[in-house]
């Protein structure tokens, strides 16, 4: 169906796909996998039309084909549904869909007409999509959906998929599989990009690797398993299992006692109590709005706690700023790097001191900043927590969502913590980087910190915790051994199921 030979493509002095050639066979479900920055996007973006390569040949139904932007792509029968949904929030999903597809003047347009092939369309894969509802009242699970409509309307045939899974609950995951395998028996070809092995190894025929801007591998996913897949990507065996000694806690570092945090709707924290130990990690498991973000912005002094008490090192904290938490040695990493983690526009020198910018040895008694201090801290974090790449100069946007998380990382651990609140803290990231960051959690803790861990996903949070609580509507539901108890029990605690 498609085949791409030889394709180049640099930004300035980044060369994003240095050579790309891989065959996607007519009909399949083609996976395309590589760490954050391989050039997996950028090569598809060369299919569709939104860039232009600088070399090599795209050879479509055995044809060498010029696509030059992706009205040509649509013209040749390929669509593509992007990271970032491109959707305008205030019109209806229809308004949406036949947007720029319309022919002939804008006032013949018939969108009662368009409404009713958009819902044929839907009720065909089983979408679920009204055609009629405005975008911003849908879920993302659903806008996603309109941006397939989208491609399926315009007559696609070839549909490529940029991590469409990276914005959709497990839940959400398997339904969104389904239609891809109903999309599959009506005879379309889709690649999909993803870094999720199991995802792979779950819906693919096939599967290209992809290296720092090379493709490295093909497969057929039948005769691969997640450990050769991982070995290629990275270019290196990788732990896909956490290893760690048995935790040795010592002194109480953290007590809540009937924590209670308000919330726009009632309470989201309803009297939660609970103690970390120095040496040790406490996980916190849940279906993500249970109050999981409460508890972790009350810790840092970034909610105001309606009720209950904070004791840390000792000490009443219950009602400190989160500049005094962090003096007395508490860290966060946070669950959104964009909103909370980072200056995406400033460069990474100004994102290592965040929080300690205004205190010796970056900010002089006499108020003057120490371009020095600054730079020493910034290269220590670029070259102990692995961040790439290492141009302390550049913006945060710039790095990889995998390296904006290990700058956010170094910082944090920069502050040599005695606590580290730490939500999501591989969310996005390559599992070169998870491997690297659990490390380094591990690491932390075997150094002496205790570590309070929330993350969604089930399998890293019963890996790097040495107790598991788990919380549900605000309040701490169960507490388990994470080397003993069982996916079920965990999953039966979080949901409150018989
Ligand atoms: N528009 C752009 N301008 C400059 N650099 C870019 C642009 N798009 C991608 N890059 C760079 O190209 C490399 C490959 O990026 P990308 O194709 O997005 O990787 P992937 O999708 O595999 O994560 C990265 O180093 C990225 O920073
Ligand atoms: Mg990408």
């Amino acid at each position: 169906m498609l085949e791409l030979k030889n394709i180049k493509k640099a930004f300035g002095d980044c060369v994003a796909n240095d050579d790309v050639s891989l065959t996607v066979h007519k009909g399949t479900i083609h996976a395309i996998v590589g760490e954050n920055g391989a050039g997996k996007s950028t090569a598809m973006k060369i299919v569709y039309g939104f860039y232009t390569p600088d070399g090599g040949e795209i050879i479509l139904n055995g044809n060498a084909v010029t696509i030059k932007n992706p009205h040509d792509a649509i013209a040749l029968g390929i669509g593509m549904v992007h990271q970032h949904f491109m959707l305008v929030d205030t019109m209806t999903a229809a308004e949406n869909i036949v947007l720029g597809a319309e022919t002939g003047s804008a006032a013949s347009l018939d969108l009662e007409k368009a409404n009713a092939e958009i819902q044929t369309l839907s009720d065909e894969l089983k979408l679920g999509v009204n055609p009629r509802s405005v975008i911003e009242d849908l879920s993302v699970g659903q806008q996603q959906r309109v941006e397939l409509l989208k491609a399926l309307y315009r007559n696609a045939d070839t549909l490529i998929l940029d991590e469409p899974t990276a914005v959709l609950s497990p839940q959400e995951v398997e339904e969104f599989f389904g239609i891809l395998r109903r999309m599959k028996e009506q005879g379309k070809t889709i690649i999909i990009i993803t870094h999720k092995l199991d995802e792979v190894l779950a819906i693919s025929d096939e599967v290209t690797v992809m290296r720092d801007g090379k493709t490295v591998g093909h497969v057929q996913t039948a005769e691969t398993s997640a450990k050769d897949l991982a070995r290629m990507i990275v270019g290196r065996d990788v732990l896909l299992r956490v290893e760690k000694t048995d935790a040795s806690p010592t002194a109480t570092v953290l007590e809540v006692k009937d924590l209670r945090v308000g919330g726009k709707h009632g309470a989201s924290l309803n009297g939660v109590s609970f103690s970390v130990k120095a040496g040790e990690i406490v996980g916190v498991a849940g279906i993500e709005g249970n109050g999981q973000t409460e508890l972790i912005e009350a810790l840092a002094g970034l909610a105001k706690p309606s009720g209950g008490s904070i004791e840390f090192d000792g000490k009443d904290v219950t009602n400190c700023s989160a500049r005094e938490l962090k003096e007395l040695g508490i860290a966060h990493i946070p669950e959104d790097r964009h909103k909370r983690g980072l200056l995406l526009s400033s460069a990474l020198t100004e994102n290592s001191i965040l929080g300690v910018h205004y205190r010796p040895p970056i900010t002089a008694s006499s108020g003057l900043m120490s371009a020095a201090a600054i730079g020493k801290r910034c290269g220590e974090i670029i070259d102990n927590f692995d961040v790439r790449p290492g141009d302390s100069s550049q913006p945060a946007k710039s790095l990889s969502g995998g390296n904006q998380q290990k700058l956010i990382i170094g910082r944090e651990f920069g502050l040599k913590p005695k606590l580290l609140l730490v939500s999501q803290p591989t969310r996005g990231v390559d599992i070169g980087a998870i491997e690297f960051i659990h490390k380094k959690l591990i690491g932390l803790r075997d150094a002496g910190s205790a570590v309070l861990l929330v993350s969604a996903e089930l399998e890293e949070v019963t890996a790097l915790a040495d107790r598991l609580l788990i919380i549900r509507e605000g309040k701490i539901v169960g507490e388990v051994d994470p080397k003993t108890a069982s996916t079920e029990d965990i999953g039966l605690l979080m949901t409150g199921g018989e």
